[in-house]
């Protein structure tokens, strides 16, 4: 079973949930099944994924009742403004088939409309204080748009899901969520992101890494998992794999040494991919009604 981390709210979270950051709508209800059946108990999605529905399917086939299932979704930036987010909230239920939703995220800053993401991150509050959601947070927020953020709203985000792996360690973010109370939840938290865009080297393949696992007859993925585990944070490794989706899973029974750690965080090449600037709404994703 997966150790938890508590939010500020009190509220605790599966610290190693499934991701299906790209994982097309046909192959989402196997590995959502796949995932419940091995023992995750905490799914990540997104509207903008464009697999909620498959998400509840997969949840509803693998029998594992709804209230043992942490179900994380954001809300992407077309529906940013306070009624349109109330209504985003309706659309992600919906499609996924439960009543509550565990965590809501904003899925990164519309930086341009700031605006735009504060009555959005209003309408969370307002989800929150009613009870349609449980914790409530934000995603792909460098340090000055969470000041932004923080300075314009009454509750401190639960979590903020950044880009997050050996190959950038995003220190000085991952101190300012710290400092406020915030959980750091790392996406692409294996390097897949580096892999996607056809990078030669990632941290799946990097000797140090490799050379650590050894130890441990552990590999890559699983020390990595493992280094993000012991320092706190959540993270959401992505497979479609049955093997792969339970290698992620078995990485409870060891644990790293502090040199060990100190020597993953020294991989860091800072190289971060710029969402803070990116015009997300041009994407021409549309979010449909449920
Ligand atoms: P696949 O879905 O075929 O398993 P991230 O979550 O960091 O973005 O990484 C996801 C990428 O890493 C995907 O391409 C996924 O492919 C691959 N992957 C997931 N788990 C493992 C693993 N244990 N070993 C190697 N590759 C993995």
């Amino acid at each position: 079973m997966s150790p938890t981390v508590a939010f500020n709210s009190g509220v605790t979270m599966p610290a190693i949930g499934l991701g299906v950051f790209q994982t097309a709508p046909e192959e989402t209800v196997a590995a959502v099944q796949t995932a419940l059946e091995l023992g995750y108990r905490h799914i990540d999605t997104a509207a903008a994924y464009l697999n909620e529905r498959e998400v509840g399917e997969g949840l509803r086939r693998s029998g594992v009742p709804r209230e043992e299932v942490f179900i994380e979704t954001k809300v992407w930036v077309t529906d940013y403004g306070y009624e349109q987010t109330l209504h985003a909230f309706e659309k992600s239920a919906k499609k996924l088939g439960v009543e509550q939703l565990d965590l809501l995220l904003l899925h990164q800053p519309l930086t341009a409309k700031f605006e735009r993401t504060i009555q959005a991150y209003k309408a969370l509050e307002k989800l929150l204080s009613d009870g349609a959601v449980r914790a409530i947070g934000v995603s792909n927020l460098v340090p000055a748009r969470l000041d932004a953020l923080l300075a314009e709203t009454d509750i401190v985000p639960a979590v903020n899901q950044i880009e997050l792996h050996p190959y950038n360690i995003r220190a000085e973010l991952q101190a300012k969520n710290t400092a406020h109370g915030i959980v750091t939840q790392a996406w692409s938290p294996i390097g897949g992101i580096r892999s996607y865009n056809g990078e030669p080297t990632n941290p799946l393949n990097d000797p140090t890494i490799r050379a650590i696992g050894k130890g441990y007859g552990k590999s890559n993925a699983q020390v990595i998992l493992r280094w993000h585990i012991q320092q706190g944070r959540s993270a959401i490794p992505k497979s479609i794999n049955a093997e792969r989706i339970a290698q992620n899973f078995n990485v409870f029974d060891f644990e790293l040494t502090n040199d060990e750690l100190a020597r993953v965080d020294a991989l860091d090449t800072g190289d971060t991919l710029d969402i803070d600037n990116l015009d997300t709404e041009s994407f021409g994703i549309v979010i449909d009604e449920a």
